[in-house]
């Protein structure tokens, strides 16, 4: 295989294929870059002249891609003619859970993936690198190379001479919110694969920001499943110290103090231990899913199980929150007003894919209360489409409750009897807690689930609090 490359495609414009091209364009000028996507809205917004509008909020990625686009990163629909003159693809699209078959609720759905090996291989030239960037269940590569040379068989393909392919797994780290931070200084790069060409010709590209030592070669199963596994064992921190964020609660120990003196450990760590109302976002609960779906496939009950309960504690965790803020407002929300502060999964980011806030504001909804949700970030449009099937403010019946958007945390708290925080954006943390008191009925409660605003000023203003794991 070839080892220079001139001509990147990338399917798949989304959290992933957007930001990572974007990284590559802007350390690699000598290389051409097109992302190419079937949703055409989501082109036109990637083309916007004004950056304000791009389809994803990152620090950082509205100035690279105003350095960067038309000269060596496109964004097309066109994808047939963009998989024809690449040397390199990858294959960024989405790998979301099943929701009805075999494997429903747990096995990845390749069909996304399928389509696009279909694709590349009616289209792609001869010689052509296949990058796996979508986090996939460990031998997807097998699938991937079975229809790449599906166009190798004669009835396909009677005319053409054979194409060869490889395939590389090269999973994606990057946490939304710092996806350039990461792509840029990334902790890892992970290559998996058996073509000693192709891949030094992968390593070729990242060797222009990041040092070798960095740069980690493994076989192809093994890549594919370091993937899941990073994300289960990040999960399962989040639903450790959430369960102990419970027993606080109930023995008088503090979260924070607690997280800090075992964090202390080097061998522990102090990152990712924050407690907080559990983890959203759209790759752990699925990524967690499909291990739990490869051991119960390769009849490993027990490791099945134990990953199982990273989700259900998460689960639980969304509930609870629920639960005590009924209880605080004397057991009923009928037809009171709460402030949701923060709608995305976490801060930095407009994505709201299985954020906590989804569950716990249809809950509340449930309970009869009528929300005023603001989120710097997230429009009204998407917290519709999260809330479906639940009312909005026109909605008269005082039995099941309602929402409205609103854009400011004091539109969010006039007359409200309870505001809960559920993304921790950094305008939450110094909330002017003398002002917002005025705009509260009495008695006003502060929910903080994330622990980040100043909760000894709220209570000076005749704000009752209650924090996590506190
Ligand atoms: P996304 O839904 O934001 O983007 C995927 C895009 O692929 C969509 O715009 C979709 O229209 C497009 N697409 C689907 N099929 C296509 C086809 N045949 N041709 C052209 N375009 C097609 O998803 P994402 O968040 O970018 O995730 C992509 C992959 O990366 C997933 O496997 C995910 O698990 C993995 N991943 C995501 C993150 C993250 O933070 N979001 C991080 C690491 C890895
Ligand atoms: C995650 C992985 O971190 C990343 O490596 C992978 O590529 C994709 O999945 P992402 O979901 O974008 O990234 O964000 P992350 O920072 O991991 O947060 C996930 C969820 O966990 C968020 O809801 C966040 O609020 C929560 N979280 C994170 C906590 O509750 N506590 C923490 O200490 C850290």
């Amino acid at each position: 295989m070839k080892s220079e490359i001139k001509k990147i495609c990338c399917i798949g414009a989304g959290y992933v294929g957007g930001p990572t091209m974007a990284v590559f364009a802007y350390n690699c000028p000598h290389i051409q870059i097109n992302v190419v996507d079937i949703n055409e809205d989501r082109i036109k917004s990637w083309n916007n002249p004004d950056l304000s509008l791009l389809p994803i909020y990152e620090p950082g990625l509205a100035a690279i891609i105003k350095k960067c686009r038309g000269k060596n990163l496109h964004f097309s629909t066109d994808i047939k003619k963009h998989i024809q003159n690449s040397d390199m693809i990858f294959i960024s699209v989405n790998t979301p859970t099943k929701t009805k078959g075999i494997g429903k609720g747990k096995a990845l759905d390749l069909k996304w993936i399928e389509k696009s090996a279909r694709q590349i291989s009616n289209y792609a030239k001869n010689n052509t690198i296949v990058v796996e960037k979508s986090t996939l269940p460990v031998r997807t590569a097998d699938t991937i190379k079975k229809i790449l040379e599906s166009v190798n068989t004669k009835e396909q393909n009677p005319k053409i001479k054979r194409k060869n392919f490889t395939v590389l797994s090269n999973p994606e780290f990057l946490a939304e919110g710092s996806a350039v931070d990461n792509l840029q200084n990334p902790d890892r790069v992970l290559i998996g694969g058996d073509d000693d060409s192709s891949i030094e010709a992968l390593k070729g590209i990242y060797l222009n920001w990041i040092k070798n030592e960095k740069i980690l070669t493994t076989n192809l199963w093994s890549s594919e499943l370091s993937k899941l596994t990073a994300n289960a064992f990040l999960a399962q921190r989040i639903s450790s110290i959430n369960s102990i964020s419970a027993l606080c609660e109930a023995t008088g120990a503090d979260i924070k103090e607690v997280a800090l003196a075992v964090g202390m450990d080097s061998r522990i760590g102090n990152n990712f231990i924050s407690a907080g109302p559990g983890f959203g976002g759209s790759c752990f609960k699925k990524d967690i899913l499909n291990l739990i779906y490869l051991c119960d496939y390769y009849g490993l009950d027990k490791v099945s199980k134990y990953w199982q309960q990273v989700i259900e504690i998460n689960n639980w965790q969304r509930e609870r929150i629920t639960n005590i803020v009924v209880n605080k407002l004397f057991g009923t929300i009928s037809d009171k007003k709460i402030a949701i502060l923060g709608f995305a999964f976490k801060a930095n980011t407009n994505d709201t894919r299985e954020s906590p806030a989804i569950l716990i504001c249809k809950d509340l909804i449930e309970e009869g209360g009528n929300l005023r949700i603001y989120d710097p970030k997230v429009n009204s449009k998407q917290i519709e489409k999260d809330l479906s099937c639940i009312q909005n403010q026109n909605n008269l019946d005082k039995e099941i409750g309602n929402w409205k958007f609103v854009n400011s945390i004091e539109k969010a708290s006039e007359d409200a009897d309870g505001i809960i925080i559920l993304t921790e954006w950094d305008e939450f943390k110094n909330i002017n807690w003398s002002k917002i008191s005025q705009k509260m009925r009495k008695p006003s409660w502060l929910f903080d689930t994330r622990l980040v605003s100043n909760t000894n000023e709220a209570k000076l203003f005749g704000i009752d609090v209650w924090s996590l794991g506190n």
